[in-house]
């Protein structure tokens, strides 16, 4: 666990107060405190002097400002009331036994998570696009994969059969619908095994966790690198390209800002930089309101 003083241990308290975050991993939310601190210098000496007050305005500011970067960087559930949402679609899951009724949920639920909302439409286009870049797709990481492991319903029965699909992400307040989701796809295909991890990929301990995963087909780091990076260069991303035993890595960004306006600087050069000077090989591909970078190692 990471030190943090007194004063900080009761804004961190304070911070994950709030029921939507009660899942939030604590030593994650230490960090971006402290990432906090380090932009914010009012915050800094507010947090040194002595007089801390959970009343007063600067605390507020403190622990709303942190609280909305946890939310982002989390993005679970960014659409409706998330807990009633949640069990809702839990108890479906739960009780479903017919792979229609899994179709249908799995979409449901696509629709109710922000980032994966934005690929409904494309979901199509954008499996079929994969497989003709990895025909033989079997294995694959999913990296901070919020709720897109629903989408494998997208997929063939034969791309299915015998897949074996792990998700990983710092949040565990999904790890219940998605461990309903792979013991259902077990039941309707053969030899599918799904499972999630917890880990925090800027941790240096869990990204060598991740080194020593079994190698796969395909890693994804969809819509995540700006949750790694946090606006400081692309080092935390480079380590967990690095560290992943994957054939290929696809990574995405957004191409159009959460209010559906077209961003200005879509295009990530340096992705294409990084793998040139990694000497990974690259290819884009875009979709209505997405950039992928197929990467191979
Ligand atoms: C914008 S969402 C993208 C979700 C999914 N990949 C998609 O595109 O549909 C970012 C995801 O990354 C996860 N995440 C953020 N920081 C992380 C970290 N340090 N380690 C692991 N996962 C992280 C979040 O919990 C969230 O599920």
């Amino acid at each position: 666990m990471v030190a943090v003083s007194s004063n900080q241990k009761l804004m961190v308290d304070a911070i994950l107060i709030k029921k939507e975050l009660s899942s939030v991993d604590r030593s994650f939310a230490i960090s971006e405190f402290k990432a906090f601190l380090m932009r914010d210098s009012i915050a800094k000496k507010y947090l040194n002097s002595k007089k801390i007050n959970p009343r007063s305005k600067e605390f507020k500011r403190i622990v709303s400002a942190v609280r909305s970067k946890l939310r982002r960087a989390h993005s679970m559930f960014g659409v409706g009331n998330r807990s009633l949402d949640y069990l809702r679609f839990a108890d479906e899951l739960s009780e479903l036994a017919s792979l229609t009724h899994l179709k249908n949920v799995s979409k449901k639920i696509l629709i109710a998570h922000a980032s994966s909302s934005e690929r409904v439409e494309d979901y199509q286009v954008f499996y079929k696009w994969i497989i003709s870049k990895i025909p033989k797709l079997q294995t694959v990481l999913d990296l901070g994969a919020g709720l897109h492991p629903f989408s494998l319903v997208y997929l063939t029965k034969s791309k299915l059969q015998g897949m074996s699909y792990t998700a990983v992400d710092i949040n565990n307040s999904e790890k219940e619908l998605l461990e309903l989701l792979f013991s259902k796809l077990a039941l309707f295909y053969d030899g599918f095994e799904g499972n999630s991890k917890i880990l925090n990929l800027t941790n240096s301990k869990d990204i060598k966790l991740l080194g020593s995963l079994k190698s796969v087909d395909l890693a994804l780091m969809l819509k995540l690198t700006d949750h790694l990076d946090r606006g400081n260069g692309h080092k935390q991303t480079e380590k967990v390209l690095n560290a992943v035993a994957a054939s290929f890595v696809l990574i995405s960004f957004p191409t159009v800002t959460r209010s559906g306006k077209p961003m200005r600087y879509p295009q990530r050069k340096w992705v294409e930089l990084l793998c040139k000077r990694l000497e990974y090989t690259v290819e884009k591909f875009e979709t209505s309101n997405e950039l992928f970078y197929l990467v191979q190692k």
